[in-house]
């Protein structure tokens, strides 16, 4: 973590964790040299009309902005003519290995932190408008260029009833225009603006901060599959209560009691993170294997040749634990390191020295098409 990396404008990743990663901003020029993008416009509005690809289209008119959501059909494009528009791809990395392959750049980050590769294409004046995110977010450009502008202010009041978060009073106080390997890094609710100066792709590797709110919320409904509180209420010696309407505070205490049996460790709430984080986006799904191997052959295979996760899943571990799309797994012991490199890098070489007992949890992975052989 001490080398100086084109991809951090010559900082080591310590260096730049230590003083930028959500504090400020960093503007890389040439943070991927020769970075041509990895689709072209075409190609984005291709896979903006696949149904099962969450999209976006945000076009302008007169200053006033409008969203809508795919699905699209390739008309809805064709029509927008000369006008100011821009389509926001997410989850690129789900369907071109390219993307996954850029990704991988920045390990540095935890997987946990990661969300996705979210494209964007415009023409020129294309834009959403200056917003915040409550992500961090590297904004690499690919074709094109693009105008940032940013600004620290902590006014992020919205315009009101507007179809997109727009801020109010958007104040730039500095700007730059990107052109293709040159590379933004914002940390979370910083205010910026990007707008294309001619046909402009930026792709925004975007790294979530879940809300606590939603964390607790989401550890409860976790929870309620899993406590056990033995009992039932009981009240063999019910005194008479002047309003039967009110609930008594014998009645009060025995409920509280019993509530407070629900316990949790922290176990608990490493699997419930790895589950969580873990978790595909409801419009994601993975296909079984057309014709899949035995169990005999999927073995040979990949002592052969290796495996790899399919693009589309995420893999996070903990402690002898792994998770893989929303599941939880305790990993047999001699084979956790092999799980936790299969997570770090997506992939694993052939397994020439095989596996202590997890080529059945290796198989059901590839059944449910979370993985494949090389
Ligand atoms: C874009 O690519 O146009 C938008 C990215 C962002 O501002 O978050
Ligand atoms: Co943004």
């Amino acid at each position: 973590m001490k080398n100086k990396l084109a991809l951090l404008g010559g900082l080591s990743v310590n260096e730049f964790l230590r003083d930028y990663w959500q504090k400020k901003p960093l503007l890389i020029r040439q943070a991927v040299p020769a970075f041509g993008g990895l689709l072209d416009p075409q190609q984005l509005i291709a896979l903006a009309c696949n149904e099962d690809v969450q999209a976006r289209l945000v076009t302008q008119q007169r200053g006033k902005f409008a969203l809508q959501q795919a699905p699209f059909e390739p008309e809805d494009f064709s029509r927008l003519g000369k006008s100011k528009w821009t389509v926001l791809v997410q989850g690129i990395n789900h369907y071109l290995p390219e993307a996954s392959a850029l990704l991988k750049r920045f390990s540095f980050i935890p997987h946990a932190r990661l969300d996705d590769l979210m494209v964007s294409y415009a023409p020129k004046g294309g834009g959403v408008g200056p917003h915040f995110d409550s992500y961090d977010v590297f904004l690499l450009q690919g074709s094109g260029h693009r105008r940032w502008q940013i600004s620290a202010q902590t006014d992020r009041n919205l315009i009101a009833g507007a179809p997109l978060r727009i801020l109010r009073d958007f104040r730039v106080e500095q700007e730059w225009v990107l052109e293709a390997g040159d590379m933004l890094y914002l940390p979370p609710h910083y205010a910026h603006n990007g707008i294309a100066e001619d046909d402009c792709m930026t792709y925004s590797i975007g790294f979530r901060t879940p809300a606590y709110q939603e964390l607790a919320e989401q550890f409860l409904v976790y929870l309620q599959d899993r406590i056990e509180v033995d009992g039932m209420y009981a009240d063999p010696n019910l005194k008479t209560q002047q309003h039967p309407s009110e609930i008594s505070t014998a009645m009060l205490r025995q409920a509280e009691q019993a509530i407070n049996k629900v316990r949790w460790d922290r176990e608990d709430i490493a699997n419930f993170l790895g589950c969580y984080l873990s978790e595909p986006k409801p419009h994601i799904f993975f296909e079984a294997p057309g014709q899949p191997l035995s169990l005999n052959k999927f073995g040979q295979s990949i002592r052969k040749h290796g495996l790899q996760l399919d693009l589309k899943s995420q893999m996070l571990c903990h402690a002898g634990w792994v998770f893989i799309n929303g599941e939880a797994h305790r990993a047999n012991e001699p084979d956790y390191p092999l799980l936790r490199t299969l997570a770090d890098e997506r992939t694993l070489p052939a397994l020439e020295d095989g596996l202590s007992g997890s080529l059945e949890l290796l198989y059901q992975w590839y059944l449910d098409g979370y993985i494949s052989p090389i």
